[in-house]
């Protein structure tokens, strides 16, 4: 992965300088939170749920919200971020909120250097594997640290919305992995689009293919994969909200693809 360090060491950069803006932003919404609220939405608490009792591996948990709702439901939770920042307030909230997560400052690419051990779920979400380059080295890691017989699930935004413009007016973006980086120059950041930090982003695009092969190819087989037209976040230009709480793109209500689910089951060897 040599090639790849500058563009990790960037975003690495980002997402400290997006840490602190993002605490304090309605859009995660602290004071919600630290009262008792849940960060997880509809869909993965309901598509996931019953996690009491079962150690999770949660991948790129930025600081910390989501890991720590599964935590309260019972879940015995490590989460794993390259963000220095994200993962020193993830500590901090797990000792003001007096639980039992574990987190640990790691590029998902070195978690083998930096975590031991196997875990009953592997969990991911809205905004992670678009960091990452290279998804079968993605899959050999969750391979790596989910159990015979273990869950993976993810959440994620769908492949076809980042195809287009910041104001969904055309698509300027492939589908598929080019395996170059998508290089985008943004200022703020989806949780407060005035905030003053201007910066390089590098991502790569997955299409749905591509997520479902890695994760077969290593023997972690679906029970599903299902696709919605709506979001849980008010995250991208011109959206509309729903009478069901859910978010849509003006214009194309119902027509695109937004966000996409898979609950998987690693094989038995
Ligand atoms: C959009 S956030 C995830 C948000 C998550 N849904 C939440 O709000 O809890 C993406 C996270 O991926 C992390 N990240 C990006 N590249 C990474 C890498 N190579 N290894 C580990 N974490 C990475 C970032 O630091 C950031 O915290």
């Amino acid at each position: 992965m040599e090639n790849y360090e500058a563009y990790f060491e960037a975003n690495r950069s980002l997402w400290n300088q997006k840490t602190p803006v993002h605490l304090s932003s309605d859009f995660y919404n602290m004071p919600a939170f630290l009262a008792g609220q849940s960060s997880l939405n509809r869909i993965e608490l309901s598509e996931l749920g019953g996690v009491a009792g079962k150690s999770m591996l949660h991948l790129q948990c930025h600081f910390g919200q989501d890991s720590l709702s599964w935590a309260r439901l019972g879940a015995k939770v490590t989460g794993i971020d390259i963000s220095d920042e994200a993962i020193e307030q993830a500590k901090a909230l797990n000792a003001q909120l007096n639980l039992d997560a574990t987190f640990v400052r790691s590029n998902l690419y070195n978690l083998k250097e930096n975590l031991q051990g196997q875990f009953d779920v592997v969990f991911t979400s809205y905004g992670t594997i678009g960091w990452l380059p290279d998804l079968e080295k993605w899959a050999a890691i969750i391979d790596h640290f989910l159990k015979p017989g273990g869950t993976f699930y993810i959440a994620e935004f769908h492949p076809v919305l980042w195809m287009f413009d910041d104001n969904f007016g055309k698509i300027i973006y492939p589908y598929h992995n080019t395996h170059e980086p998508i290089i985008t120059e943004t200022e703020g950041t989806y949780a407060d689009k005035n905030a003053p930090i201007k910066h390089i982003e590098y991502g790569w695009n997955h299409g749905l293919g591509e997520v479902v092969t890695a994760l077969t190819s290593r023997g972690i087989y679906l029970e599903f994969l299902h696709e919605f037209p709506y979001s849980p976040y008010n995250c991208f230009a011109n959206m509309v909200q729903g009478e069901d709480g859910f978010w849509r793109i003006r214009g194309y209500e119902n027509m695109l693809p937004m966000v996409y689910s898979i609950k998987a089951r690693k094989k038995y060897s």
